[in-house]
């Protein structure tokens, strides 16, 4: 049981480490534009990049969703947290 547990406890380790720490990749700069080019330009978005931590980009996404963007909760932390990292103008879906 031991054994089990701490196999569980490992795997869990490595799945958050992968999540927290990936890097942002091309996919993710797609799904940003992809998701959030529809309504307005992606302009409106990467003024605001390197101005909002990851808690702001949070309530923003957020309340794009709410606005009618269709996401799921995994996409708006994954949106959320590709623009809290992205550098104001060194992302791939601002040029
Ligand atoms: C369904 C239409 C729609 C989609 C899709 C959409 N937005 Fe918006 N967005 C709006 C509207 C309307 C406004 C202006 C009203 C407002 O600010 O609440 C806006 C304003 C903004 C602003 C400027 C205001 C602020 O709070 O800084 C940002 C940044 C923004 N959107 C980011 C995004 C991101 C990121 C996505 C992709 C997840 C996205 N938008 C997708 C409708 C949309």
């Amino acid at each position: 049981m031991r054994t089990i547990l701490s196999v569980v406890a490992v795997f869990a380790m490595i799945a958050i480490g992968a999540v927290v720490f990936a890097p942002v990749s091309s996919a993710d700069s797609g799904l940003v534009f992809n998701k959030c080019s529809g309504c307005h330009s992606m302009k409106r978005v990467c003024r605001e990049l390197g101005k909002k931590n990851l808690a702001e980009w949070t309530d923003t996404v957020k309340r794009m969703v709410d606005l009618g963007t269709s996401i799921n909760a995994e996409q708006v932390k994954t949106i959320s947290k590709t623009l809290a990292d992205e550098k104001p103008d060194g992302s791939a879906f601002c040029r």
